[in-house]
């Protein structure tokens, strides 16, 4: 009872699935779907940590039912990249120490994504290999405020800077 047939497309892949309406979409990924890479932090949209795409833009997983994105084209950490090729975000994030723990780091990297989008004005690829200095060009400080709704508890927030610079300049 009070379950709802919900067809979600995600990295690529349908899913169908049976929810109640009340199950976001961040718990619909990690709890019925197994993809835990989209970390829960604060459940309540403060922290950023559980950011993933949604048609091309950031959204906070936690904040959403999972039933309001049929049709729609979600991406989470496990889509950008793999081990052995890694997506120039992840790839940076490493070279950069953009992380400690780790736990944010998928929630950043998705945000991160999004934002380089929004700056580069609506790129519709996910690839950010193209986003050259010309089509994006942020400060330090401007990348921190677009990122001001990803918190890091271990504040490695140098490090995301530079990750961030680094796959565009
Ligand atoms: Fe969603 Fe913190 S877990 S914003």
């Amino acid at each position: 009872p009070g379950l709802l047939p919900v067809s979600l497309r995600i990295n690529g892949h349908d899913y169908h699935l049976q929810l109640e309406s009340r199950v976001s979409l961040l718990d619909a990924l990690r709890e019925f779907i197994g993809l835990t890479g989209t970390k829960k932090g604060c459940n309540q949209g403060a922290c950023g940590a559980c950011t993933v795409l949604v048609d091309g833009e950031r959204v906070n997983s936690c904040l959403t039912f999972a039933v309001m994105h049929e049709g729609q084209e979600i991406t989470t950490i496990e889509g950008l990249g793999q081990p052995d090729n890694l997506h120039p975000l992840q790839a940076a994030f490493i070279e950069h120490d953009g992380f400690q723990c780790g736990y944010c780091t998928p929630g950043q990297i998705c945000s991160a994504l999004a934002m380089l989008k929004e700056v580069a004005q609506g790129d519709a690829s996910l690839a950010t290999s193209d986003l050259t200095k010309a089509e994006v060009d942020l400060t330090d400080e401007e990348i921190r405020e677009r990122m001001s709704g990803n918190i890091c508890r271990c504040g490695a927030y140098l490090g995301i800077v530079d990750s961030i610079r680094d796959v565009y300049e």
